[in-house]
């Protein structure tokens, strides 16, 4: 008998329901007892022990759906070694929990904050598998993750129907693509749906450049401009700042978003109005695309063969083209960001698009 603890956190994405079923799959196809314990929006249902008992049938028919049947939650791994509001040390209670529970292991699906913590569970001794789960396709160690895809598709769609809409105005339109700190979702939605100036936080933009690119296109005749903005997009200017210098002209800034800005310092230089269009979570939301529902069952899949041979620590990744087994600890506290030098930014300059550098 195996006892397997679930739990999926941080910010939910397409495919994470496909990922949990590939893992239960796995291990009752082998023919293996397995009990599961799911526990309920994300870690906190870990410290505070709310869990739910599932059995193999609670993993049919979930393939399709988006979201996560476990719910999720942000449990901040800055915190996480401070007391609750009630006095509770966080991290020994989610080791008293598993414990409790004599569970043989502990799988956590989740993207950059939830592996801090999952290492965290690892070197306090519990055994922990995890899969790599992000819209953003921030996280070290694997080329991919999963509800990237999905995303990609969805951002794209809104790029397309913004197309339509500027070819008939005339118009200059900005859409506002999520990745968080990366540029991942951004360069390939952008590139996708054919955006004429793609802004990424890994290449900081010089508003002249973008005026410059703006103004190029309308000489050769073209009619409108789509630009792709990534939320963490960020001027040459402010990317010179501290941290915390930029923080704190974050907190000061009178747009809601960088795009905006954009939008108001292309008016101010051109005198041409710019449309701002955010896709917002809508980019994590629905059914998993085909690719995501493939490629996060193959991730289960090969969690629930570790899970058998009794091998945790790891994160299964995707390398190369192949699934591969990665330490949790150079996973852990590492972001994976868009190398500005690599083939495909020199591709995309190559095809006329504009990063604005
Ligand atoms: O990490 C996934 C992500 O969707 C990012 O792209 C975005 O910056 C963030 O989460 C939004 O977080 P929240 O759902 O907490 O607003």
């Amino acid at each position: 008998m195996k006892r397997i603890g679930m739990l999926t956190s941080g910010g939910d994405c397409q495919a994470l329901n496909a990922a949990m079923r590939g893992v239960v799959k796995s291990l009752v196809n082998s023919g293996q007892d397995v009990e599961i314990y799911g526990f309920l929006n994300g870690y906190r249902g870990l410290i505070y022990g709310d869990f739910k008992m599932l059995t193999g049938r609670d993993f049919s028919g979930i393939l399709t759906v988006g979201g996560t049947i476990l719910g999720s939650s942000r449990t901040p791994f800055k915190t996480i070694k401070d007391p609750d509001e009630n006095g509770l040390n966080k991290v020994e209670a989610m080791k008293q929990n598993y414990h409790k529970l004599q569970l043989d292991c502990l799988v956590v699906l989740g993207g950059n904050g939830t592996h801090k913590t999952a290492n965290l569970l690892r070197e306090e001794g519990l055994n922990v598998v995890t899969l790599p789960k992000t819209i953003d396709n921030d996280l070290y160690g694997t080329d991919m993750t999963f509800g990237f895809q999905s995303a990609v598709d969805i951002a794209t769609d809104c790029i397309d129907c913004i197309h339509t809409t500027a070819a008939s105005h005339g118009r200059i339109f900005i859409v506002e693509v999520m990745g968080h700190k990366v540029g991942y979702l951004t360069l390939n939605a952008g590139m996708a749906g054919g955006a004429d100036i793609i802004l990424i936080p890994e290449i900081p933009y010089d508003i002249n450049k973008i005026v410059e690119a703006v103004k190029t296109r309308e000489k050769n005749g073209n009619r409108f401009t789509i630009i792709a903005v990534a939320e963490g997009a960020i001027s040459k200017e402010d990317a010179k700042l501290s941290k915390k210098e930029y923080q704190k002209k974050l907190e000061k800034r009178k747009y809601p978003s960088v795009s905006y800005e954009v939008a108001a310092q292309i008016l101010e230089k051109t005198g041409q109005e710019v449309r701002v269009t955010v896709p917002g979570h809508t980019q994590r939301g629905g059914s998993p695309c085909p690719y995501d529902r493939v490629f996060a069952s193959r991730l289960g899949a090969e969690a629930g063969k570790l899970i058998l041979e009794g091998e945790y620590g790891f994160m299964v990744g995707y390398r190369n083209r192949e699934i591969v087994k990665v330490p949790l600890e150079d996973v852990a506290g590492k972001l994976k960001m868009l190398d500005p030098d690599s083939t495909i930014i020199k591709e995309a300059k190559m095809l006329g698009i504009s990063f604005g550098d």
